[in-house]
């Protein structure tokens, strides 16, 4: 999968592009991110990408001009070494703002179904409104809060995608159950309830060694070795955190049943 970030500050994100998973999808040839400097459009010999709002007011508005030529030129740009060619179609252009859909799992899925992604980062007091008019980005909002720009936000939809791509977890099967996951429905569960809704549910807990820490012990039946017994048990569990900390997931049906 390919991710093209546009942004003002591309310095932002090279810790982040080194480490850890990110690194290993990158190294692996699973995960392709580019960065673009969008000052590289601007017209202006100081390179100056903003300016004040017509009518008044306070900050700065990014420019029509540089940022929709910055994301016309990314989407020609001509395919890199070890790119697959379906990568280097016009990409699907995020733009990430506080104004966008809210960001959840099943559009982090939609997102990460697309082989390439243009991640366009605001800042300052926002876009010229013509940006939209003109490009009809996929507006993505990480949550009801303001963030300084969208570089933040951008990382985090990385990151929720590249956990589904193929290959890049060393377990296939670990990003199935995380929490609010496709595979991780209330539909699902089989404990005896009669949920039939299609709501994702959080994550059951998960208990690694010592057996006892502090006298908090392993429960029982995870080392019973009764596998059906743990599928059942984690089903269960996972319905049960989602009704204490997250009822608003469940349905008036799901949240009165007794599991
Ligand atoms: N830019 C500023 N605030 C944002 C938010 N909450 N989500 C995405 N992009 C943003």
């Amino acid at each position: 999968m390919r991710f093209d970030i546009l942004t003002l500050f591309p310095g932002i994100f090279s810790g982040y592009l080194g480490q850890s998973l990110l690194k290993k999808g990158i190294d692996a040839g699973l995960i392709d991110v580019q960065l673009h400097d969008i000052r590289r459009w601007s017209r202006d010999k100081h390179h100056k990408v903003d300016d004040r709002p017509f009518g008044g007011g306070p900050g700065m508005i990014l420019q029509v001009e540089p940022v929709v030529e910055c994301v016309e030129a990314v989407q020609q740009m001509a395919q890199h070494e070890g790119t697959q060619p379906q990568e280097m179609q016009a990409g699907h252009l995020v733009m990430l703002s506080p104004r966008g859909r809210t960001l959840n799992q099943k559009i982090v899925e939609e997102l990460a179904g697309k082989p390439r992604l243009l991640l366009l980062c605001g800042r300052y007091e926002g876009f010229d409104e013509r940006v939209f008019d003109i490009l009809q980005p996929d507006e993505i909002s990480i949550g009801d809060y303001v963030l300084n720009g969208g570089e933040a936000a951008a990382m985090v939809v990385i990151d929720a995608c590249v956990r589904l791509i193929p290959g890049v977890l060393g377990d296939e099967e670990s990003s199935q159950h995380d929490s609010f996951s496709r595979s991780n429905f209330s539909g699902s569960n089989s404990s005896g309830g009669n949920l039939s809704s299609s709501n994702r549910l959080l994550e059951f807990p998960q208990y690694s060694r010592p057996r006892e820490f502090r006298g908090h012990e392993v429960p029982e039946v995870l080392v019973s070795g009764n596998h059906e017994q743990i599928a059942r048990w984690r089903r269960e569990q996972s319905y049960l955190q989602t009704r204490k900390r997250r009822s608003d997931l469940l349905t008036d049906d799901e949240k009165s049943n007794d599991q």
